[in-house]
């Protein structure tokens, strides 16, 4: 038996199968892709692909494809993204009713299989499924937290970087706040290597680009037919490997808020250090008058949606 860590996939879809991808290129661990009975095979057919292509990029991992929870008993690390994807003219929101029923059937398979798994939701709408994840199994907050920020900061980032023609490895962005189009982005935490953004670009283009971000996932819904699947799955592998590495990064997450500004049970993105032990820290920015009042807009969103959820019958 492999002595590897080990990372359940919960949903073997589009983000499932880029996830696996790059949890095995990376060689963080052995994977397990789980989805419903109905698609274990489709699972198992992935997972194989993907194990054979090791033998050709090189990288030691082992695949399996399942839809039994006693596979991913164990696990270090559970990605979710069990759940259906937008289409076309859908908000997030929409997806309520057929992801709550999902997000709750995984909640108790991770409550038996994975008690010690560090958790990341990535299921719509983000803030309300994690919360309704970790109020289902109970588990401590350092271990259960959304990925939102560093997709919604990664696109924000992007578009910076065309804008001011520099490299986008030297853009740094903050974007906080729930998962929705009302999401925040941090101006004074928005950098090009430690050069204040807004001195490259001009008022008028950085508003256009926090109005294109907001909207960003609708964009290529609009285009695909369906949501995004490679930066997602980046995004939360970035937030895996510094748990299981301890790296400490200090990364934007949809994290369980006690008061933390403000705000007491609810979800929502805000800073946070992810290590060995899970979220270590959430860091309280000095906010701008502006960004409180935009985020206390995304929390009013995020409590509509996250009462909604809690509301919804057994
Ligand atoms: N348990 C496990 N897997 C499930 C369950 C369940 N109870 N219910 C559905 N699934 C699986 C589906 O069978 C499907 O294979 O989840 C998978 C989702 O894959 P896709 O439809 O390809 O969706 P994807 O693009 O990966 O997005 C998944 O992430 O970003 C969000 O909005 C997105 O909520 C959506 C989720």
């Amino acid at each position: 038996m492999s002595t590897r860590k080990k990372i359940a996939l919960i949903g073997a879809g589009n983000i499932g199968g880029e996830l696996a991808a790059l949890c095995a290129r990376k060689e963080l661990g052995d994977v397990i892709l789980f989805d419903i009975p109905q698609k274990a095979d489709f699972a198992r057919g992935k997972a194989l692909d993907l194990e054979q292509n090791g033998s050709v990029l090189g990288y030691d991992a082992a695949i399996k494809g399942t839809s039994d929870w006693a596979d991913c008993a164990g696990a270090d690390v559970v990605i979710i993204t069990a759940g259906i994807p937008r289409k076309p003219g859908q908000s997030r929101d929409d997806l309520v009713a057929t992801n709550v029923p999902i997000i709750r059937n995984v909640a108790d398979g991770l409550k038996s299989a994975c008690p010690d798994a560090f958790v990341i939701v990535i299921s719509n709408p983000l803030d309300a499924m994690v919360y309704e994840l970790k109020r289902r199994t109970g588990f401590p907050r350092e271990r259960v937290v959304g990925m939102a920020g560093v997709l919604d900061s990664a696109r924000f980032q992007l578009f910076l970087s065309r804008e001011a023609n520099v490299s986008v490895k030297d853009v740094r962005a903050m974007v906080l706040g729930g998962h929705g189009d009302d999401m925040v982005p941090i101006l004074s935490a928005t950098t090009i290597n430690g050069v204040p953004a807004s001195l490259l670009i001009p008022k008028d283009k950085l508003d256009a680009i926090i109005a294109r971000t907001r909207v960003g996932g609708g964009e290529i819904v609009k285009l695909m037919g369906t949501s995004a699947y490679y930066a997602p799955a980046s995004a939360a592998v970035a937030m895996a490997e510094s748990y299981l590495l301890d790296q400490k990064r200090l990364l934007p997450a949809a994290v369980y808020l006690d008061g933390e500004y403000g705000y007491k049970d609810l979800y929502m993105g805000v800073p946070v250090i992810i290590g060995g032990r899970g979220v270590e820290k959430i860091i309280e920015l000095n906010l701008t008058d502006d960004e409180k009042a935009m985020l206390a807009k995304s929390a009013k969103s995020v409590q509509g949606i996250t009462d909604v959820v809690k509301a919804t019958p057994a």
